[in-house]
Formats: C-alpha cells, structure tokens, sequence
C-alpha cells in the first residue's frame, strides 16, 4: 500500500512513528507524502496540551475527508490523542478504521490487515511491557541524528501532567537492545544521538536497581560513528554525582542539558507535585557549572499555574535574570481533564498566562543575546544542517543547539560542506538566539576519530 504518515507531537512520539514505519517498509508498503496518492493514511497524535489536541483532531477531520473520497481506504489513528479518547474517536469519526494506543503501536500492520478486509479495530494493549520493535527504524530526520528512546512512560505524576495516563509507568529500554540500535544507526550514518524519554535521569533505575544512566552514556561513546551525543528531559532531583562525572568527562557528551523545573517559587513548586525547592534548584544548577563550565542549560516553565500571584510571577522574573539559563521555553498552564490541578481553584485567565509568558520570553530575549555576544571569537565545532542559497551561508548547530528547539549557527564560507559535516567555527556575531561565524577549518573530524578508534583497538 501507498501510506502517508503524520506525526505530531513530541520527539518521543517521533520515535514511535519510525519504528511504525520500519514495520510498515519492511512489509513492502511504500511511503508517500501526497494524500491524494495515499491508500492508507496513519495520524500519530499528541494529547500534551489544549493546541495539541486541536492540532491533532483537525488532522484528523482533514484525512477523515481522503478517506471519504479518494484513494484512501484505511485511516488509522495512533498516539496519545488515540490512547485518551479512544471510543469517541471511533464512534464520532465513521472514517477512522483502526485507533491503535501508545503502548500498541507494534500492532499497525494487524491494524492496516483489518482494514483491509473492511474491519474496524481498536488495538490497546495495558500501558506495562514495551512494544515489540524490529531492530531498524526508518529514519526521517535527515539522517545526521537521530533520538534514541531510552524508557517510556513516567510516574512522577505532576498535578498538570497527563501524560503518566496516556503513557504508563517509568519503563526503561534494556540497554543491549539501545546499544544494537544506535550501533545500526551509527552504520547508517547518524553521527549525533539524542537521548530521549519523558525522564531519562532515572534510566535503569526499574530494569537495574540503580539509575545507569551514566552508564548507557559510557557504552554509547564507544560506538564508532558516534560524534555528539546530547540529554533531554532530566528531571533536576534526579541529576546524580556519576552522570556529571560522565559528561564532564566524556568528549562525546555534549555539555548541555535539557533540564525543566518549570517554575521557582516553593509554594508553586510544591502545588504543581514537583519534589524539588527553589534552594534545591540552585544548588543543583550551581554544581553542574561548577564541575562543567560550559554547560549549557535548556528550561522549560509554566506561566498561570492555578493560584499563581502576580509576587509568584515576579519570583520567576527574578530567577530567569539571576540564572540566565541558555535556553528557556515557556508554556501557558492548560488545564487537562483528569489531572488534579484542573480541579485547582484559583485557575489563571488565559489574558494573565499569555502576559506571564511574554514577559519571560521577552527577558530570555534579552539574557540569550548577552549570552551570544560572549562567545564571539569562540572557535566551536559546528554541525552542518543544510544550505540558504540566498544568503550565502550554512545553517549549522553547536554542541549548545538540540535540532528543532533552539537556534542555529549561520556558516559564511565560499567552501562546499554537506549536510552531517563537523566543522570548526569561529563566531563573528550574536541575534537573540542564533550565532553568526566564518569556517576555521572544513576538515572532517569524524573520520579522524574514527581512525583514532580503530588504532586503539
Ligand atoms: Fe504529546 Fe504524547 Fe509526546 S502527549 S508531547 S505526543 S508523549
């Protein structure tokens, strides 16, 4: 079958979609990006907040209408939307063939059969265990990096979090099973691995009785290939001696961490089920400059929390200046049905949350342009991502930009480089949160390490 697939959602999910579609190419069904074309259409869906439920239902409702007429005769919905609001989509979408949930997505080819013989399904296994993947993903993020998922699920239960009910308990990926794949993609070309999960501190921790984070990190730099490797989601109580200790001490470790607190103030803190304090924070956040001083720190907050005053806001103001975190996002509180904080007095209107957010934003705007302009005349090493003809220049990546969240590295250079190369830099200019450079040497440093490893051996 000719299949358009749409992932939404997050990096995690991303990686659910690959595994999907290694499954479906591996039974000969052929990728499409054209849904007049497509003959079976699968929408993998986000359920995180209100916009990302909208985003996913209106994709939904838009390939509802291929399969209405047109070549279409299969609609699957999968995903976070699909794990959540599974019988309403059945019984209120007639052009839904098969909804399949998070932890059941090694089921789409049953789900694609069904369909062809004209059944509809719904394909939901408990939220325990891990799916059955085959050993190759299809790859569609360019081929350069790639996420790797070391767990799934999550049992922090923050009171805004839903996510815990749509992806089940904390579950680590063995580590043999990661160390195969990332060895598969490292011979397919990945140089830069993203570790990913909705926690990835505590890897190991249920399969390991210890947190091995540090060392699933260890094994990963012994991949020959392998150039970057770079942390997200890590919870700040989680952070331990040892993965300090490892990317301090690793040179493939990239050293920035993705690290979301998503608010300062103790009282919000508390009422949001984190389980650290402001001081805890500090102190967390001091130590890790302390032993890596480059480190670049990625955030996350939340504005308009239920009971949030405007002297909680101002904290947070406060905090973002005092801290200058490299790379801040914020998100409006949006109340999700099922969680405790939607029940929450005191909920914030949406006109107070968005102010709350451009305010920070705007100070991160200014914190992350001083933060750029201290690094001209830093030399760095530069992932080459692609090309703007107009301009004349690359767009690359440092060590302190995870793809798609933070910013770039415009390249001026008259050489020809190709998208995945590592070049040095030099930064010449800072915008608020993209660097500007010229090339200092376009030679390969990958083969050099790898020639480097392989005399080791
Ligand atoms: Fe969305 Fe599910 Fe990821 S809710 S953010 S796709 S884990």
């Amino acid at each position: 079958m000719k299949i358009l697939f749409i992932s939404l959602g997050c990096d995690k999910n991303l990686v659910d979609s690959e595994h999907m579609l290694g499954k479906l190419s591996s039974r000969g069904h052929v990728v499409v990006d054209d849904e007049t074309e497509a003959e079976a259409i699968v929408v993998n869906t986000c359920a995180f907040i209100h916009d990302a439920k909208e985003e996913s239902v209106s994709n939904i409702l838009e390939m509802a209408e291929y399969r209405k007429d047109g070549k279409c005769r299969c609609l699957i919905v999968t995903g976070c939307l699909a794990e959540r609001y599974r019988q309403e989509i059945l019984d209120e979408i007639p052009e839904v063939d098969a909804v399949i949930g998070t932890n059941s997505y090694d089921e789409i080819l049953t789900a694609i059969e069904s369909c062809d013989q004209g059944e509809r399904s719904l394909i939901m296994k408990p939220l325990t265990g891990l799916p059955d993947n085959e050993k190759k993903r299809l790859m569609t993020t360019g081929g350069h990096y790639e996420y790797l998922k070391i767990a799934e699920g999550c049992e922090k239960h923050c009171t805004y979090c839903i996510i815990p009910k749509l992806r089940g308990k904390f579950r680590s990926v063995p580590m043999e099973e990661l160390l195969e794949e990332a060895t598969e993609m490292a011979s397919q070309g990945v140089r830069e691995l993203i570790l990913v999960a909705q926690e990835t501190t505590i890897y190991g921790k249920d399969i390991y009785g210890e947190k091995s984070l540090h060392i699933l990190l260890k094994k990963l730099c012994e991949i020959p290939g392998i150039r970057w490797i770079r942390v997200l989601y890590c919870y700040p109580e989680e952070i331990y001696p040892e993965l300090i200790q490892v990317m301090r001490d690793e040179p493939k470790i990239c050293h920035y961490l993705d690290l979301p607190i998503q608010h300062c103030n103790d009282t919000v803190l508390k009422r949001m089920g984190r389980r650290t304090t402001k001081q805890e924070l500090i102190d967390i956040i001091t130590e890790l400059r302390r032993q890596i001083p480059d480190i670049v720190l990625r955030t996350s907050l939340i504005t308009g929390f239920p009971g949030e005053t405007e002297e909680q806001h101002e904290e947070m103001m406060e905090f973002v200046d005092e801290i200058e975190f490299d790379r801040l996002g914020v998100f409006t509180y949006s109340p999700e049905e099922g969680t405790p904080a939607a029940e929450f007095p005191d909920q914030i209107d949406e006109e107070t949350k968005l102010d709350w957010q451009d305010e920070i934003l705007s100070l991160q705007q200014e914190v992350s342009y001083d933060n750029g302009t201290k690094r001209i005349g830093q030399e760095l090493d530069v992932v080459v991502e692609g090309y703007v003809p107009n301009e004349n220049a690359y767009v690359c990546r440092t060590y302190a930009d995870t793809p798609g969240v933070d910013g770039y590295f415009f390249l001026n250079t008259d050489e020809t480089l190709n998208s995945g190369d590592f070049v040095k830099a030099r930064v010449t200019g800072a915008e608020e949160y993209d660097l500007i450079g010229d090339l200092v040497e376009a030679y390969d440093m990958l083969e050099e390490e790898v020639a480097a490893y392989e005399k080791s051996k």
